[in-house]
């Protein structure tokens, strides 16, 4: 591998990622005059380490194999995910196969994309990996699937934008550039939040969701599945759940609900990218449409399967008082612990306005029991801090340093504040979607801080890490969605995986542009933020 050359004209801005904001730009060998100039490639999230090669690229061709030379039936699978994204565009047979331990390396000549888990880089973690790219072959190397998994997002960013296309390719050169790339990332929760309760999204359209996640290495989908408008999930032992609370929505469409099969689907598509379902049930408050099915979890009783359709928040709660409360959320979470394979289970507990403070802390305790009863770890909104929290349990910021309290019981944190990541924020005052409570939230809104500086107070150690949730109180379908998405959840997800240090905004923003095109060519939905030279 050869290094490259930097010329020393070159800025910051156009330099690998690694190159610190502010730092001088120093060179090895002054690079001759006529040395051509190397772009970086623009990868989002910028890699932690990048060294851009000034050797040939590797071509793709109809003879390159894909072979996993030290892996698992886990390792093949994301192989098989490598083949799939490429066989379709380039039109070649792109076999990927396990080689047992001690088979010969490919004889000389052969184009091969190697794969493989290196049990002694424990350095990458779980979800790191390195990528070595020559004019030879292409190497992957990973601790971990879930690095492999990411490295393959990463090689798909480094070919042409036609990779993404849906059918064949002609006179396209495959070609990935000369580089080398060990990449970890900063954050081990990096997370989006979809809301399917104000409005209902398909399994396909939550599947669209989950791609875009992880495209961009995202590891978490936290899916908000019930609140005042409508119960989105089929709790076996409280049918009533669904069948009476999930026919409406923001605006009295006709809402929906995901099946046990659908839900298993999500959860499958997702455990496929390497990203973790994150359900979300809210209580005590947000829960109309609970309590419309069942009213006797209510204090006052409401008729069945009478629905709400407005917007207002804060005016519903279960009874805290009553045993049949905690029957109903038992077998909720005893019932969703059952059919979810990640460990967490979020439990809401926000803008609660009518409880007293102690019956609210008696509420969370309570639920949090449950919970781990259920062999889950509880997640829920930064007011769950008022109560006695376990290590286990996590707690997600949003809108104020309440969140702190959480650090008293070693509880860590996931950084959502809605000045900077609440996704649903308009753009600007001419946004047609969306709202504005949380102040307008443009793109450099969206990646220009640090989430261990943001509040006073709480180290990077006590955060877990970073999450964008999409409310979808005027959001009605995906593809509303993915024009709030795009093109702040890159910035997200750049937040969450590059080391501060490797983060920089005229970097990004010249990075970003470059990106509009795979979105195009996939068909995503975007705004066109006047803050980036498209
Ligand atoms: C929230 O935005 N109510 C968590």
């Amino acid at each position: 591998m050869i290094r490259r050359r930097i010329p020393l004209a070159l800025s910051c801005a156009m330099l690998a990622a690694a190159c610190r904001p502010g730092a001088p730009v120093t060179a090895t060998n002054p690079s001759p005059a006529h040395a051509p100039l190397v772009m970086p490639p623009r990868l989002i999230p910028a890699p932690a380490q990048m060294t851009v090669g000034t050797g040939a690229p590797f071509a793709i061709t109809r003879e390159t194999v894909i072979r996993v030379d030290n892996g698992n039936a886990e390792a093949l699978q994301v192989a098989e995910a490598l083949g799939t994204m490429l066989r379709t565009p380039t039109d070649f047979p792109l076999v990927a196969t396990l080689v047992p331990a001690g088979s010969p390396d490919v004889a000389p000549g052969t184009s091969a994309i190697h794969l493989a888990l290196a049990p002694d880089r424990s350095a990458l973690g779980d979800e790191g990996y390195e990528l070595v790219v020559n004019s030879d072959a292409v190497r992957l190397t990973a601790y971990r699937p879930a690095g492999l998994f990411h490295g393959i997002e990463t090689l798909r960013q480094l070919l042409p934008v036609k990779i993404e296309s849906e059918i064949g390719v002609d006179r396209q050169a495959w070609n990935i550039p000369a580089v080398t790339i060990t990449d970890t990332p900063r954050f081990a929760w990096r997370g989006a939040m979809l809301d399917v309760a104000r409005h209902f999204y398909t399994v396909k359209e939550v599947e669209q969701f989950i791609d875009i996640a992880a495209l961009y290495k995202l590891n978490v989908v936290h899916l908000h599945l019930s609140d005042d408008q409508g119960w989105r999930i089929a709790i076996p032992s409280r049918p009533l759940l669904t069948s009476a609370g999930s026919l409406s929505q923001v605006g009295g469409g006709p809402g929906g609900f995901y099946t046990a099969d659908d839900y298993a689907e999500i959860t499958r598509y997702a455990q496929a990218r390497y990203i973790t379902i994150v359900p979300e049930v809210e209580m005590p408050g947000h829960s109309y449409a609970a309590i419309a099915a069942y009213p006797n979890v209510a204090c006052a009783n409401r008729a069945v399967g009478s629905s709400y359709t407005g917007t207002d928040v804060g005016w519903s709660t279960f009874c805290v008082d009553s045993a049949a409360t905690y029957t109903m959320l038992d077998d909720i979470i005893r019932d969703l612990a059952a059919m979810t394979p990640g460990k967490y289970i979020h439990i809401g507990g926000d803008e609660v306005q009518t409880l007293t403070p102690a019956q609210y802390i008696k509420f969370v305790e309570h639920v949090q029991q449950i919970v781990t009863s259920h062999g889950k770890q509880m997640v829920g909104w930064e007011e769950i801090t008022k109560a006695h929290l376990l290590p286990t349990t996590i707690a997600q910021q949003w809108k104020s340093d309440s969140a702190t309290a959480a650090l008293q019981y070693g509880s860590k944190l996931i950084m959502s504040p809605s000045d900077k990541v609440y996704l649903d924020m308009k753009y600007d005052a001419t946004t047609e979607l969306g709202l504005h409570w949380a102040g307008y939230v443009e793109v450099r809104d969206a990646y220009d801080w640090d989430p261990a500086t943001y509040m006073k107070g709480v180290p990077e150690s006590a955060i877990i890490g970073v999450e964008a949730p999409l409310w979808s109180e005027t959001l009605a379908n995906i593809t509303a969605a993915e024009y709030m998405l795009m093109p702040r959840l890159p910035a997200v997800a750049e937040v969450g995986w590059t080391p501060q240090a490797n983060r920089n905004w005229d970097d990004f923003r010249t990075r970003l542009a470059a990106h509009a095109a795979r979105w195009n060519q996939i068909g995503i939905n975007w705004y066109r933020s006047p803050q980036i030279a498209w």
